[in-house]
């Protein structure tokens, strides 16, 4: 139903309207699709999947096998390798889309979302590119717009001074246009290591900014993945005793890493990562040349000169450009006229994984677990559970309701 009377137009869904087009917004569409309950989904950029075809380096790989990362009702085909690239990836996004009819609308960014008490509905606002408004009335409401909706770009004493290219990763394509270089990559999370490593690979002269704690982890022991290897291990075993194995196995594969400046948490990896939330680094071949002295590791950043940094112990070195692999951010609280089901500190649910996915009023989060594609696998397939069954039974209602003696037409 459309209202075009104002300047302004309004559409009524008669299932969820889902904000983002990524993999988890993809399957939320696809499980609800599967049970007969259409929605409508909305994308600001122009295409699927957007943090990997617009932002993410080309040497990307899934960092975990593929039976750990495929989306509900359709597994990867069997010819992908182990660890799929970014473009085998992206390929199976757009068949995925494409075998469940999904068809966002895209260019159409979420400005506000609010529940509207009297009419007991939300009203999303989204904006087109030429500044188009629209609004959608639904009953349900699902935010799929990411834990990596926005760059962190963190405020760094003479930046503006800083002669040089500085950019965040999500705008990093490739080492080749820094051959030669001097790079100062600021972060050492995954992104941060993969891209000292694809500098190295490009003749580029990478130095990487690590201001805390980190465990690094090789990517596979044992023959097998240490992903996979850690959730078997879990079944019979306690989280501390894992960690511990995965430590040993890391010293004998990796060596010392405090050694090359790159200190080990207190806490072991999983339970960091079940606390905190912050994600080992899975080695790609980084501390190889770490260790070789390819890649010298650096303490934080004191101040940015012309085309120099200082650095906290005093020592000042030149560079050319910087590379910003500081991570990301939810931009819910942006846009989301919500307190309770979302933190507005951070933009994630503030119930803890897994009970993260639903909130009142029919409100739904789908890849906030901090669990990345196995986490949207699981609130995807649960949110699609509930709403169907909220459908279904709005739906006996109306059936009831039509049939009522009272809106029958009296007999002549
Ligand atoms: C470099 C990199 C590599 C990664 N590798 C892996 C991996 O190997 N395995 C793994 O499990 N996870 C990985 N991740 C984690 C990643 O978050 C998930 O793979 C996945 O992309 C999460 O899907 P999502 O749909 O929740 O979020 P996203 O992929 O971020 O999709 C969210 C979508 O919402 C849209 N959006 C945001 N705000 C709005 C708005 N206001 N209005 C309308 N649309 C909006 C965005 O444009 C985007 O298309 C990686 C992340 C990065 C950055
Ligand atoms: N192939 C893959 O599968 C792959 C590749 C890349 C990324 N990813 C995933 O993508 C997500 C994002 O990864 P990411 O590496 O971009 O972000 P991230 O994991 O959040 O790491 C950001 C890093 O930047 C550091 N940092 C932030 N601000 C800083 C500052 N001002 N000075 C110095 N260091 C600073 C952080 O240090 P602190 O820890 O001290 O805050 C952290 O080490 C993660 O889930 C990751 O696993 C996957």
């Amino acid at each position: 139903m459309m209202n075009t009377t104002s300047s302004w137009r309004c559409i009524c869904v008669p299932g969820p309207v889902i904000v983002g087009a990524g993999p988890s917004g993809l399957a939320t569409a696809a499980c609800l699709k599967e049970r007969g309950v259409p929605s409508v989904v909305l994308e600001r950029s122009n295409c699927i999947a957007s943090l990997w075809q617009l932002k993410t380096y080309d040497r990307l790989r899934l960092h975990l096998p593929k039976q750990f990362c495929e989306l509900p009702l359709m597994g990867f085909p069997t010819d992908f390798p182990t660890y799929p690239t970014k473009q085998q990836f992206v390929d199976y996004l757009e068949e995925y889309a494409r075998k469940f009819d999904i068809e966002p609308r895209f260019n159409e960014t979420v400005s506000g979302a609010e529940y509207d008490t009297t009419l007991g509905f939300w009203r999303v606002k989204s904006v087109g590119i030429k500044g188009k408004g629209m609004e959608y009335v639904c009953r349900w409401l699902v935010v799929a717009t990411g834990e990596n909706a926005e760059a962190v770009v963190p405020e760094m004493e003479g930046k503006g001074e800083f002669g040089g290219d500085v950019r965040h990763t999500s705008l990093y394509k490739s080492g080749e246009e820094f051959r030669g270089k001097r790079v100062l990559v600021v972060g050492c999370g995954n992104s941060g290591m993969e891209v000292c490593l694809d500098l190295c690979n490009h003749n580029a002269r990478p130095s990487l900014v690590v201001r805390d704690t980190v465990h690094v982890l090789p990517r596979e022991m044992l023959g097998r993945s240490t992903f996979g290897l850690s959730m078997w291990l879990l079944k019979w075993l306690p989280i501390r005793f894992v960690d511990r194995l995965l430590l040993i196995i890391s010293w004998l594969m990796l060596g010392d890493t405090a050694r090359f400046g790159l200190e080990r948490p207190r806490l072991g990896p999983l339970e960091l990562k079940n606390l905190s939330g912050k994600t080992p680094v899975l080695d790609v071949g980084t501390l190889a040349n770490i260790k070789s002295g390819d890649i010298k590791v650096c303490p934080s950043i004191k101040r940015l000169k012309r085309f120099a940094v200082e650095f906290v112990d005093g020592k000042t070195e030149s560079f050319d450009a910087i590379i910003l692999a500081t991570g990301y951010k939810s931009n819910v609280p942006s846009w989301l006229k919500e307190r309770e089901m979302f933190s507005e500190k951070d933009g994630y649910p503030r119930r803890p994984f897994p009970n993260g996915w639903k909130g009142g009023n029919g409100l739904y989060a789908v890849g906030f677990t901090k669990r990345g594609l196995l986490g949207t696998s699981m609130d995807a397939k649960r949110i699609a559970e509930d709403i169907d069954r909220c459908w279904k039974h709005e739906a006996k209602h109306h059936l009831a309701f039509s049939r009522s003696p009272l809106l029958q037409q009296p007999s002549p």
